[in-house]
């Protein structure tokens, strides 16, 4: 049977899917292609599965032109970019790659975080400036994370681990809001489950998402839920941008009550708000918290099997359905 794959994803999983017997075309494109050359493609290549990326838009004119597409498998865990009603409606499974980018995303948003505590990019930038005329005692004083609250929203495995590594690491004490309480996560690192989302901002030093991005979960960070954070605190998303207001970000960036913000993601990626560019508190990655080496192997490898488990007419694993 015929795969498409929108874009070039490690080796390690096309090759897996070719060993297991199918034809495997990869868009020869160094891009995301768009709309009208997602189409054209599948018109010519009439797949019997999609492999797409997050930066595809997968709705019901990409699937009506699919039509032995039998699975749309999503080369990452958060799947807002594929229309589910439409794909159920046409018997496509949809898949997901969940548990295998878990550590590169905590890694990554540790990152951010001591680096927006202990001011490292606003730092390097001073330095490179020729502003360094020495020790200074009141140079660029940061935020010491000891003993300081973790508001973690959203305590699915990515910010379970944070939490991990913030408590165990950082001795940092962990606060968190989601649906419903973690036992485990009480038990093992003494956190404070919060079941209203602006409790937990106005408690916390340092506040992390990592939610999925649902129409729930649409600005939850908005212009009433943001006033509550504490004077000075700071901000981190490696989850999805859609989850914060950015235009209010922007201003709560410039006039309080946020002390700073680290994002990997945006509301309208690529673009990015521009304040955001030119702001001294604020740190930017380019949505690259997944991205190591390993994971995007474990990524590649996870998305064939559930490609192929499908085209063999099995149960995929990590079907979002
Ligand atoms: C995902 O898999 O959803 C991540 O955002 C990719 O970095």
């Amino acid at each position: 049977m015929k795969v498409f794959i929108t874009r070039n994803i490690p080796d390690i999983g096309p090759e897996k899917i070719k060993k297991a017997g199918h034809e495997v075309i990869i868009s020869k494109k160094d891009g995301v292609l768009t709309k009208s050359e997602l189409i054209e493609q599948l018109k010519v290549e009439k797949p019997d599965a999609l492999i797409c990326l997050l930066t595809d838009k997968i709705d019901a004119e990409i699937l009506d032109v699919a039509p032995n597409c039998k699975v749309v498998a999503n080369y990452a865990v958060g799947f807002d970019n594929i229309d589910i009603s439409e794909a159920k409606n046409r018997n496509i499974v949809v898949t997901n790659t969940p548990g295998v980018l878990t550590e590169a995303v905590a890694e990554h948003t540790v990152a951010l975080i001591l680096a927006l505590a202990r001011r490292i990019v606003e730092s390097d930038q001073f330095l490179r400036q020729g502003k360094y005329e020495g020790w200074d005692p009141m140079l660029l004083l940061g935020l010491e994370l000891e003993n300081k609250i973790l508001g973690i929203v959203g305590c699915g495995r990515i910010g379970e681990r944070v939490a991990n590594i913030m408590h165990k690491g950082f001795k940092m004490n962990i606060l968190y809001y989601d649906q419903k309480q973690n036992q485990s996560l009480d038990t093992d690192l003494n956190a404070e489950f919060v079941s209203n989302v602006n409790e937990l901002l106005h408690k916390s030093d340092v506040v992390s998402i990592h939610l999925p991005a649902t129409e729930k979960t649409r600005h939850l960070l908005n212009r009433e839920t943001l006033a509550n954070m504490k004077v000075g605190s700071l901000l981190i998303n490696t989850s999805r941008g859609s989850i914060i207001d950015e235009k209010v970000l922007t201003e709560m960036l410039k006039s309080g009550p946020l002390g700073g913000a680290a994002l990997d993601v945006f509301e309208n990626e690529p673009d990015v708000h521009p304040d955001l560019l030119s702001l001294s508190n604020v740190i930017i990655t380019p949505h690259t918290a997944s991205a190591t080496k390993e994971s995007r192997d474990r990524m590649s490898v996870v998305v064939a099997d559930n490609v192929i488990s499908v085209l063999n007419g099995e149960k995929p694993i990590n079907s979002v359905l």
